[in-house]
């Protein structure tokens, strides 16, 4: 079948001067700083609790972290909505704590990614409360996105966004004299007010911001709402179709989303890290729809990685995973930049449920007790574990997200009362939103909070029937998902996988399989056992059945020449 040169020496990623970059290559571990581990023990995971917890993931073999944000923030939308970004968030610590994780991780081998939020602060940032006290038309105001409102007496908002979360993307604010005024844009929560990104001032302090972080030795940047901060001119109104997915990973052209004036942006910000020594690396979280437009925010002069969308977006079908893959590979590498690949993060579906999920669920918009129809959770585990089998054997550098590799469910019986994402409050209840792949980890089964807090303390309360999915009980049990993660990322390293080359093999349409180097790759995605070609089994997702390879399992296989 179709054979796609990824390392090859006509591959354009050889003719940069980045093409031995450790990014290219990465397997990048998501960390949620408020749900890994709690030294404290109040509830909220903090930074020496990570600090404690690194060897771990040096065991599991991981090349880096990226901690979701941790810079000062009254947690609104869990440190996504940011009031200063140059300290870390007392309830995570010290910027000093900070260092000593650096530190550690370096010393084990691991980098060190933080989060940036440039498309919008917090309500509480300095330069929002300046511009509330401000006149319409300061310099203040010009920072973000205010505008008169529509209608006679200004009472309407300035056009029909929707924010991300629901509800209109404008709130009224009230002037210095007490009178009804302007409106400020917030693609997400009314907390999170979206700068204008044409003000040279905002693009000169966020230049200033990396500087702050970078001169500390972080390794990069995972830079939030990639695909945000510009906006059409005019800011025109907007119909997207009924089923639209909020974060727009499925719709064209929408005025707020990949605007081509971001790219500037990003060729600055490119410009100044390539200054530092070290690879400091910048990845997208960018929603678009096709890895075709998502390329364009790694083009050489502009982001290292994009998060593929697409790929986590894809639902569980071979002749949909083979375009995707292919396109992928085809897209970035047009481009020279490395496929990335990704199918868990907080903002998604845990895929060990959602593969399992056989009705319509937008990214963001989460499952909980009301939900009609729940994932099998025997059939979603198998499937995780062969999703990953398959990504894992893909070239280029993949992500994943803490607690993947416990195999971890979503947690579906959060209480209503427990629930903290600003989605379930701003659509009344009508999304369960993101909490549900946000809860804290187990580590220790007997432990209190499965070893997550000294105090057994927890932010979102754990399901008891994750103690027997806790670290410690995996660790010794050859079969559990954590041994198989480890297996997979040391059999990648080992070949060479991720800079492999890349040709798709045809085992007929159930069949996702193809040859990286010398390791072939089966999965299957049909409901009966397909017979496994030759080779030797490098290892399984799950047991096979003699030569044959069940439904919703994959495998690598070698010559048996080898090895
Ligand atoms: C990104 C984050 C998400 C956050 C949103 C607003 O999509 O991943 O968690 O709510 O941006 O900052």
């Amino acid at each position: 079948m179709s054979d796609l040169d990824v390392g090859g020496s006509e591959a354009p990623s050889t003719a940069r001067t980045d093409a031995e970059a450790w990014w290219r290559t990465a397997v990048i571990y998501q960390i949620y700083p408020r749900s890994f581990a709690d030294a404290d023990g109040d509830g909220v995971g903090d930074l020496p609790g990570i600090t404690d917890r690194l060897p771990a993931l040096a065991e599991l073999g991981v090349d880096a972290v990226w901690l979701s944000p941790i810079m000062v923030s009254p947690q609104r939308d869990a440190g996504y909505d940011v009031a200063d970004y140059r300290d870390v968030d007392p309830r995570f610590g010290t910027i000093d704590d900070l260092d000593r994780l650096v530190a550690r991780a370096h010393e084990l081998g691991i980098r060190v990614i933080l989060d940036l939020v440039p498309n919008h602060s917090s309500d509480q940032h300095a330069w929002f409360r300046e511009a509330l006290a401000a006149a319409p038309g300061s310099a203040a105001r010009a920072r973000y996105l205010f505008r008169d409102g529509r209608g006679r007496d200004g009472d309407l908002p300035p056009n029909n966004w929707q924010s991300v979360f629901g509800g209109p993307a404008w709130t009224r604010i009230v002037e210095a004299d007490g009178r009804p005024g302007q409106w400020y844009l917030h693609l997400f929560d009314a907390s999170q007010p979206d700068f204008d990104w044409t003000n040279p001032e905002v693009r000169e302090e966020f230049l200033d911001i990396l500087r702050f972080w970078l001169d500390r030795g972080v390794d990069g940047f995972r830079i939030d709402v990639a695909h945000g901060m510009a906006k059409a001119d005019g800011l025109p109104d907007y119909h997207p179709p009924a089923d639209a997915d909020s974060m727009g990973g499925d719709e064209e052209d929408v005025p707020y989303w990949g605007q081509p004036a971001v790219h500037e942006v990003y060729r600055q910000w490119r410009a100044l890290v390539d200054g530092y020594d070290g690879d400091r690396a910048l990845c997208a979280e960018a929603w678009l729809p096709t890895a075709e437009r998502t390329a364009l925010w790694v083009r050489e002069d502009e982001l290292h990685q994009a998060f593929n969308f697409p790929y986590l977006m894809a639902p569980w079908d071979a002749d949909v995973l083979r375009e995707t893959i292919t396109e992928s590979l085809r897209a970035f590498g047009a481009v020279g930049a490395p496929a990335t690949w990704v199918l868990s993060n907080h903002d998604v579906v845990r895929h060990a449920s959602r593969l399992a999920i056989d009705f319509d669920n937008p990214q963001g918009h989460g499952i909980g007790p009301g939900t009609p129809r729940r994932p099998d959770r025997a059939l979603g585990l198998r499937r995780a574990r062969a999703a990953t089998t398959v990504m894992l054997a893909l070239p280029g550098s993949a992500y994943l997200y803490q607690g993947e590799e416990l195999g971890l469910p979503e947690a579906i019986d959060l209480p209503d009362a427990a629930r903290q994402d600003p989605t379930w409050f701003r659509s009344g209840g009508e999304r369960y939103g993101r909490d549900g792949c946000r809860v804290p980890i187990p580590w220790e089964a007997d432990a209190p909070a499965f070893g997550f807090s000294p105090t057994g303390a927890s932010w979102l309360p754990q399901p008891a029937d994750w103690s027997a999915l806790a670290r410690d009980r995996q660790r010794a049990d050859p079969d559990s998902t954590l041994s198989l993660y480890r297996t997979l990322l040391r059999q990648r390293r080992e070949r060479g996988l991720a800079r492999g080359r890349f040709d798709w093999v045809d085992l007929g349409p159930d069949a996702l399989a193809f040859r990286n180097g010398a390791v072939t790759v089966v999965a299957n995605l049909g409901t009966a056992p397909l017979p496994l070609p030759g080779g030797r089994v490098v290892l399984a997702s799950g047991p096979l059945e003699g030569d044959r390879l069940p439904a919703d399992t994959a495998v690598w296989l070698e010559p048996e020449s080898i090895g």
